[in-house]
This record gives structure tokens, C-alpha cells and sequence, in this order.
């Protein structure tokens, strides 16, 4: 299994619901490392802009729309088979159909409003990254 690096939001949903530290908690038992963090207030351009690849979809305006109503946690999370493992603990993009014990079943409510996001393959994550963060802002963790 490889080392990856992939790119987790916690969405507003959830930073407003108090739940950073136990959606943190996860991904720390699950193994995976928190190898770069910030808090950002996203904009219509910067959200838009991580979303494009949507821009055609009927929810692509009420995704950025919630994107941007309050602040969001990014981080770069760290591990053997981190892109797949985050996914798994993350739970179905809708959360009525996540499995038990998921963070979108325990923390989400509805499809439009799903508390986290997670690259979904290797070149999401490195994109993904990028758009977030610069090379100096990722530490590495030796131990
Ligand atoms: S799809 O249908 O497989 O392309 O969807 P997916 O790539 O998993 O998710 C697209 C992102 O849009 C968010 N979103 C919605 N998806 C589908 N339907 C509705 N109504 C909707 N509203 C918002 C969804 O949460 C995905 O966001 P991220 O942040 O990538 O998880």
C-alpha cells in the first residue's frame, strides 16, 4: 500500500455544529496524520473554482452558496491508503445512505449539506492540495 496525501474539508455544516474536534478525532483513529490545517472564509471565486468541474450541474449554485456561508476547516491528511481510507470514513455522499458509524451519517444532515469533502483519487488530491495549500505550508511527520 502506498503513503498518500489527500485534501479533507470540514464544510460549514459542521465546523458551525462544533464538530472539527471529533470529525479530527476520525481521522486520527483511523490512522491518518494531519500533515497541514487552516480555517478559511472561502469566496464565490475561490469555492467556484473548486467546484468547476460541477459547473453544469442543477446544485453547482447552492453548493457554492453553502460553501461560502461560514467557515470551513481544510487540512492535508497523511497515510497508507489515505485517499481510500478518508473516503471510507467519510461515508456516502449522502448521508442517508452512509454507513453506521460513518462522519456523514453521525455529523451531516441532508445530500446539499454533507460536512466533509475528500479528494477522490490520486490526481484529485494532488490538485486538490495544490489549490490550497503552498509546499511549505505541509509538514512532514516523521513520527
Ligand atoms: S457525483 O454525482 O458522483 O458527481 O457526485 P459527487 O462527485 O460525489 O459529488 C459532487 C459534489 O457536489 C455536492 N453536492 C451534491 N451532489 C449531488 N447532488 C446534490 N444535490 C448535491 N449538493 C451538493 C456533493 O456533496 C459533492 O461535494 P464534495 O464536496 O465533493 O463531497
Amino acid at each position: 500500500m502506498a503513503n498518500e496525501r489527500t485534501l479533507s474539508i470540514i464544510k460549514p455544516d459542521a465546523v458551525a455544529g462544533n464538530n472539527i474536534g471529533a470529525i479530527y478525532s476520525r481521522f486520527e483513529d483511523a490512522g491518518l496524520k494531519i500533515v497541514a490545517a487552516k480555517m478559511l472564509h472561502l469566496d464565490d471565486e475561490k469555492a467556484g473554482g473548486f467546484y468547476a468541474e460541477h459547473k453544469e450541474r442543477p446544485f453547482y449554485n447552492d453548493l457554492v452558496s453553502f460553501m461560502t456561508s461560514g467557515p470551513v476547516v481544510v487540512s492535508v491528511l497523511e497515510g497508507e491508503n489515505a485517499i481510500a481510507k478518508h473516503r471510507e470514513i467519510m461515508g456516502a455522499t449522502n448521508p442517508a445512505d452512509a454507513a453506521e458509524g460513518t462522519i456523514r451519517a453521525d455529523f451531516a444532515s441532508s445530500i446539499d449539506e454533507n460536512a466533509v469533502h475528500g479528494s477522490d483519487s490520486a490526481e484529485s488530491a494532488s490538485r486538490e492540495i495544490s489549490y490550497f495549500f503552498n509546499e511549505d505550508e505541509v509538514c512532514a511527520r516523521t513520527r
